[in-house]
């Protein structure tokens, strides 16, 4: 989604700029642009399309020592150059960037031409730098507060002004908005990705917050011009964490970084000695744990998936009723907040809208929500009551791979703890804990054999349309698979439980149409094999992803790949790897650009 970057310092500013919104690439956008400030005039050049672009059209010589830059994913008006940020007001004086969307803009607008302001763009943003040229009195921030009085939506803004040399103005209402404290220098970004290269040492604006920045200073007050006191936090990221190193795409990396990411997700959390897991960061006591009577998870996209398999473990471990649920719907369905539940919000970047404001929704009616996130001092990791971080590190490859298994890993994890309060024995506790230490050599040795994955994609890439089947708690790794595929091969893919297929989606078998089903040993692997009989009668392709040795499988499928014999339970993982990059190698194959999907966007901060 939209990314933010700004700088003010000693250096010239538009080389940082640009290097900033490079950073920002993988949120996914379709156009960019830079406005930089030099002897009381603004420059601004913005372009439609992949920064390289921007990039080109930037004259070496392109002087000035503060600035904003914006990478727009498109909401309100086409993908053109006009369309693309930094806005600037009719008098050229001032220039904005914007994250979010101005509710009121319509309005705004109307009002603002009836007062003789002609506007250049479709967008919404647009309306700030021209209410900002109506309320600028010879002070940007006082300007910036009025102008946030008056819009209603969210934002995180970035203005800067010809006349206010070395300033910046950053304003935040639900779009993250971050300041990077520099020698000498400081950053303004949507997230710390963009100011990493720069400083290690940032301030998270919240919600009502204005912050004033200049080279050697900043100040953070409430639209009330109340001063707040901001705590420096450090990223503990490296710079290296965000490269690709030998890897050809980020998500190629990803894939492979998954046994590491898997056990940094359980480092220190797996007690031996008592069969159980410790998770600190849930701020719950033993006492309130074993009141819990119902589990609910709430997400969208991949950590949505992550959630539907937990459900099925804990329901089957811990005996508590569980379900996962897509945050956009429950925010709008007045939910039913029963006592002792308890809600987890799973969310790889902690900033996506729907979910975000479902916890709130949740909060509001007196549920205890509970964040499990990667990125570290997100949105929705501060405003949770308590949670869980997976430390998978940065997830940049738009379609998410290795913060999924880290979700697992880590609720598989609360699973255990919540289990070993109830029926689960200190054997079968153990057996678990055995379970888990096994997943990360179970995942390296199916990545070892990608080249069998590869060669899968080579035969199947240029088929249409792919049905993912699965049952149990394999259904949703069936559901994921085919997320995966469509979102960066941009091949029609559906996923479904594998006994559903009979009730309409058997319609669709034909001698190109493919289905993935996934057969681990479990209890319903006869039925499965059943499902799989029924494709091939009517001439489907059957791919299968069976435990190692099943000939049965071998005997109907057209091409098996094998996953070592695992616990029933860590399946999921197994399971996932090949799915991930069987949609990689596809989107490869057919010349994908697999890192940054058309139409995607990595942190979707609008509902
Ligand atoms: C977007 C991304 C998906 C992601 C979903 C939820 O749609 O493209 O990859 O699964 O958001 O993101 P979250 O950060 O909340 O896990």
């Amino acid at each position: 989604m939209c990314g933010i970057i700004g700088y003010c310092g000693p250096k010239p500013a538009a080389p940082i700029l640009i290097e900033g919104l490079k950073r920002l690439e993988y949120r996914g956008y379709d156009s960019a642009g830079i406005c930089v400030g030099n002897n009381g005039e603004l420059n601004v050049v913005k372009r439609k399309g992949k920064l390289q672009v921007l990039d080109a059209a930037v004259p070496a010589d392109f002087p000035g020592w503060y600035g904003i830059g914006h990478t727009r994913w498109a909401t309100h008006g086409e993908v053109n150059d006009t369309n693309a940020h930094p806005h600037i007001d009719r008098s050229g004086r001032i220039a904005i960037v914007h994250n979010g969307i101005i509710e009121n803009y319509s309005a705004l607008r109307e009002k603002l031409e009836q007062d003789g302001h002609a506007f250049r763009t479709e967008t919404d943003s647009e309306v700030i730098a021209y209410l900002l040229s109506t309320l600028y009195e010879g002070d940007l921030e006082q300007a910036v507060k009025q102008t946030c009085r008056i819009l209603k939506g969210t934002y995180g803004i970035v203005a800067m002004h010809q006349e206010e040399p070395d300033l910046l103005i950053g304003a935040r209402n639900g779009s993250p908005l971050v300041l990077g404290i520099g020698d000498k220098e400081m950053l303004l970004g949507s997230d710390v990705t963009a100011l990493i290269a720069h400083t290690k040492q940032v301030v998270y604006i919240e919600d009502g917050e204005v912050v004033r920045v200049t080279p050697t200073s900043y100040r953070t007050t409430d639209l009330g011009d109340r001063q707040i006191d901001k705590r420096v936090d450090t990223i503990s990221w490296e710079l290296e964490e965000i490269e690709k190193d030998e890897f050809r795409h980020f998500m190629e990396k990803e894939i492979f970084e998954q046994p590491e990411s898997i056990k940094r997700a359980m480092q220190g959390r797996v007690d031996h000695e008592h069969a159980t897991a410790h998770l600190g960061g849930l701020n719950m006591s033993n006492r309130e744990l074993l009141e819990i009577e119902r589990v609910k998870l709430v997400a969208a996209g991949t950590s949505y998936h992550a959630g539907m398999v937990v459900s099925y473990l804990m329901e089957s471990l811990a005996r508590i009723p569980c379900n996962a649920e897509l945050a956009s719907e429950l925010r709008y369905r007045n939910p039913i907040v029963e006592r002792n539940t308890i809600y987890f919000v799973i969310s790889q970047s902690g900033e996506t809208a729907d979910t975000l404001y479902a916890m709130r929704e949740l909060q509001r009616k007196g549920a205890r929500v509970l964040g499990i996130c990667n990125v570290v001092g997100a949105t929705i990791p501060r405003e949770s009551d308590g949670g869980v971080y997976i430390h998978s590190g940065p997830e940049i490859a738009v379609a998410s791979t290795k913060a999924f298994t880290s979700q697992l890993t880590a609720l598989y994890l609360f699973t255990l703890l919540i289990a070993r309060m109830r029926d689960m024995s200190y054997e079968q506790g153990l057996n678990f804990i055995e379970a888990l230490d096994s997943i990360p050599a179970l995942t390296r040795s199916v990545l070892d054999r990608h080249a069998e994955v590869e060669a899968l994609a080579a035969k199947y890439c240029r088929a249409e349309d792919f049905l993912f089947l699965g049952r149990g708690i394999n259904y949703p790794v069936a559901l994921e698979g085919a997320l995966k595929l469509k979102e960066i091969s941009y091949i029609h893919a559906e996923g479904y439980s594998a006994a559903e297929i009979k009730h309409g989606p058997i319609a669709l078998i034909n001698e190109s149409t493919p289905s993935l089903f996934i057969v681990p040993d479990d209890g319903l692997r006869e039925k499965v094999i059943s499902n799989m009989k029924e494709v091939k009668a009517r001439k489907g392709p059957v791919i299968a992803l069976a435990v190692e040795g099943d000939r049965d499988v071998a005997a109907i499928a057209d091409d098996v790949f094998y996953v070592p014999k695992a616990g029933e339970l860590v399946y999921p993982f197994a399971m996932m790897i090949p799915l991930q990059l069987f949609a990689y190698y596809c989107a490869l194959q057919l010349g994908r650009d697999v890192d940054q999907p058309r139409n995607l966007a990595k942190s979707v901060t609008v509902e």
